[in-house]
């Protein structure tokens, strides 16, 4: 079936039924596979009396100037077909009066959603401001859908982390759920930005998750920063901005444990960002 698509809050509303489990992924649409991976899960965890809602919004308040806001790819027919595919009920793409008012997010608002010292760190220190952006955004959209249930990639780690961090600081009632990265048949984490890349562009960024395999194999985080590096350096056309361990907060590598190694690199004009699991100490 095909999703109805709304684009305004006061219509959105007559989708959500009450005592419905109501699941949300949010995007900014060019909707892929990793995508219809997010909605197949919402659908699992809701069930078919379950609602599942995706919202379409090319954010302007989470872009730089001098970012690709204006080249963002929109692409509302065919992201409509995706999520339907994958089982959502609805696709809610408000315009950016819709969401911010009448200065459509171009100007600033007075109450945002401060992500703490974690916004200013690994992405937030190449892009000032991204995270408050981001956060605020997704309380907004929580706001107008409702969600039991928040379903995001974990391709954007550092993202997920942050809502996280929102919804248990803030006491928000919604349960966040990370989903695995898909990716493509050479490793390549699946992103909207991938289509930025010309062939050859594609064919050196593969190294990307080959590098991030081998790091996450190692069992010390300095040894895995080494070995990543490494592997990157070979490649003439990646410019790398960040390869570091982490615990699972984005804190200090543990001594033993879980941990997670997250790169940062630049392919041509586009930026790429991935992560793996690894194991510290055993
Ligand atoms: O991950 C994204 O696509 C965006 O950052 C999000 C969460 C939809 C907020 O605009």
């Amino acid at each position: 079936m095909t999703a109805e698509v709304r684009h305004t809050v006061v219509d959105l509303r007559g989708d959500l039924r009450t005592g419905a489990q109501r699941a949300v992924v949010m995007t900014m649409g060019a909707l892929h596979d990793g995508h219809a991976e997010l909605v197949r899960q919402a659908r699992r965890m809701v069930g078919e009396t379950g609602t599942v809602i995706v919202t379409v919004f090319v954010n302007p308040t989470q872009f730089s100037a001098g970012e690709d806001f204006d080249a963002y790819p929109r692409t509302l027919d065919d992201d409509v077909v995706v999520a339907s595919e994958a089982g959502a009920d609805v696709v809610f793409a408000p315009n950016a009066v819709e969401v911010y008012g009448l200065t459509g997010g171009f100007e600033p608002t007075s109450v945002t959603i401060d992500p703490g010292p974690l916004g200013d760190v690994l992405e937030g220190a190449s892009r000032p401001g991204h995270f408050r952006g981001v956060l605020t955004v997704v309380s907004k959209l929580m706001g107008m859908t409702y969600p039991d249930v928040a379903l995001f990639g974990e391709k954007d780690y550092q993202q997920l982390t942050l809502i996280r961090r929102m919804v248990a600081d803030l006491s928000m009632p919604v349960e966040v759920v990370g989903v695995p990265t898909v990716r493509e048949a050479d490793g390549l984490a699946r992103s909207s930005r991938n289509r930025y890349l010309s062939p050859e562009e594609r064919r050196v960024a593969a190294v990307i998750p080959q590098a991030l395999a081998a790091a996450a194999q190692q069992s010390d985080p300095q040894e895995a920063v080494e070995t990543g590096l490494r592997i990157l350096s070979r490649e003439p056309g990646i410019d790398v901005d960040y390869l570091v361990v982490t615990d699972l907060d984005l804190g200090p590598a543990p001594r033993i444990g879980d941990a997670r190694v997250l790169v940062a690199a630049r392919v041509g004009t586009t930026r790429l960002i991935d992560n793996q699991p690894m194991r510290v100490g055993s």
